[in-house]
């Protein structure tokens, strides 16, 4: 017994020794070497092809993904969170229920916003090659590779202008900023003259129909070296044009709301030519476009207005520097999550250019055949008519194009309608002024960028109105389309 004893109190003082070497040569190794249990393991998941904290976020990513909402509606992360604790099913308008499954009866069709949800089922499509993930320390810092700009990301811009040929870009400087919004301010600022009291401030000015930012945001931030100074009408005139007096005339082209391919029309100014809609599923592409100074944003050219991000392209460097300036008083830069987030989208359309899924080919497609439709329905009306378009010879696509615009601009033709959006909500349509960009009220601005469902009950509201006509009688005076 005596010797059993000490045989196994022995073999105990071996295990321990042994275990306490053990011990200390795994905190050693963790401690001095790094080397850690399989990641895996640590956290308690499985083993998925060697990912361990990306597998969390893609879970719940997925999941949300998968909800279904009918097809009339998404489910979002952020969502609001129901009494399961699982964000629900957000509808498309005029769809309601728990999954978006009901259609609500004679519903109003929103034509408002110019939201570009015509492109979800393409990223829907591409899931996979679009999505980001990153982790919670990626780019804590103010700064990236260059100051405030992704390098990579600026190289896929000036690359993505260079494969659609819709800009020459070799000799301009790329301005980075939270969507081509806060680019108008900041170029009409780039391009004003330094203030000083003995010189005047420059007229900032566009033509009838223009964007209406323009104006309120020359209105309301109200610089010391610029001012709002009317439609280019007033100035186009060479006997009111004062020769000493500094342009700088914002260009939309297309243009919204008309759509039309437009030109700078004071010679002399400076131009802020602002081709958001400038690329091959909104327009044809005659020529790249090499303007001095010219203005892009995600939001038109894959749809994603919510991570506000858009570029300028600016030949001259001091105008350039002055509009950088400009964006590290006002946000430092764009958003670097944004700026990742839009480097995956850009590579994905970089991918997929001229190949059967190609983005443009399919937002060429879903906004030809809107068009078409739309066309089809108000041909037959008195009342109300479009902009005038034609098929034009496309570089991009190489072929001639039917058009493909992201608007209808709508004229009410009747006398009686000289509040067209008034008109149009009449008949349940809602639609912007053409108050808004001085035009007047015989014309509104109909937006086609929106969802295929809203597109639906707009051609449904548009069908029944022109209808409506053939059973009321056109009054005297009205002329025809
Ligand atoms: C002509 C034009 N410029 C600029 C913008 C603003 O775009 P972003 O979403 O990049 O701020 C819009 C948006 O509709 C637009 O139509």
């Amino acid at each position: 017994m005596g010797t059993g004893w000490r045989g196994s109190a022995g073999l105990g003082l071996q295990v321990l020794i042994c275990s306490s070497l053990l011990l200390n040569a795994v905190l050693f190794a963790h401690h001095f070497l790094g080397v850690s249990p399989p990641p895996a393991e640590r956290l308690g998941v499985g083993v998925g092809d060697g990912l361990s904290w990306a597998l969390q976020a893609a879970r719940e990513a997925e999941a949300v993904a998968a909800v279904d909402c009918s097809g009339h509606g998404s489910v979002f992360l952020d969502g609001v969170t129901g009494e399961d604790g699982k964000p629900g099913c957000e509808c498309n308008t005029c769809f309601s229920g728990p999954d978006c499954s009901v259609r609500t009866p004679n519903c109003t069709a929103d034509a408002d916003s110019g939201n570009p949800l015509f492109l979800e089922p393409y990223w829907r499509r591409h899931a996979a090659a679009s999505a980001v993930v990153f982790s919670g320390w990626h780019r804590l810092s103010y700064t990236t590779t260059d100051l405030f700009q992704s390098v990579e990301l600026v190289r896929h811009i000036r690359q993505l202008h260079r494969a659609v040929g819709n800009a020459v870009v070799d000799d301009k400087h790329v301005v980075l900023a939270t969507g081509s919004m806060q680019l108008i301010n900041a170029l009409v600022y780039a391009l004003s003259p330094e203030g000083n009291a003995a010189s005047p401030p420059a007229s900032v000015v566009a033509t009838v129909p223009y964007y209406p930012a323009y104006k309120s945001q020359t209105v309301m931030f109200d610089g010391r070296e610029y001012r709002w100074d009317g439609t280019t009408a007033a100035w186009a005139n060479n006997g009111s044009r004062n020769p000493t007096r500094d342009f700088i005339e914002f260009v939309t082209s297309p243009n919204n709301p008309d759509t039309s391919l437009c030109k700078p029309v004071l010679a002399g100014s400076s131009a802020i030519v602002d081709h958001a809609y400038y690329w091959p599923h909104l327009t044809h592409i005659p020529a790249p476009a090499d303007e001095d100074v010219m203005l892009f944003t995600t939001s038109k050219l894959s749809g994603h207005a919510g991570s506000r991000f858009g570029w300028a392209l600016v030949r001259h460097e001091n105008v350039a520097k002055r509009a950088n300036d400009y964006m590290q008083q006002s946000t430092m830069g764009a958003s670097r999550d944004t700026q990742l987030r839009i480097l995956k989208i850009l590579k994905v359309i970089l991918a997929n250019l001229r190949s059967k899924e190609d983005i443009f080919a399919f937002g060429y497609a879903v906004m030809r055949s809107r068009w078409r439709r739309l066309n089809a329905v108000v041909s037959r009306s008195t009342r109300i008519s479009l902009q005038k378009m034609r098929p034009q010879y496309c570089t991009y696509f190489k072929r001639t194009k039917e058009p493909s615009p992201a608007y209808a601009w709508v004229k009410c033709e009747w006398e009686e309608d000289v509040d067209c959006s008034q008109t149009l909500l009449a008949a349940g349509i809602i639609s912007r002024s053409g108050i808004s960009n001085e035009a007047g009220g015989r014309y509104t601005r109909v937006s086609l960028l929106k969802t295929d469902d809203d597109f639906d009950v707009l051609l449904e509201r548009i069908t029944e109105f022109v209808d409506a006509e053939k059973r009321s009688r056109a009054p005297a005076g009205s002329s025809s389309m």
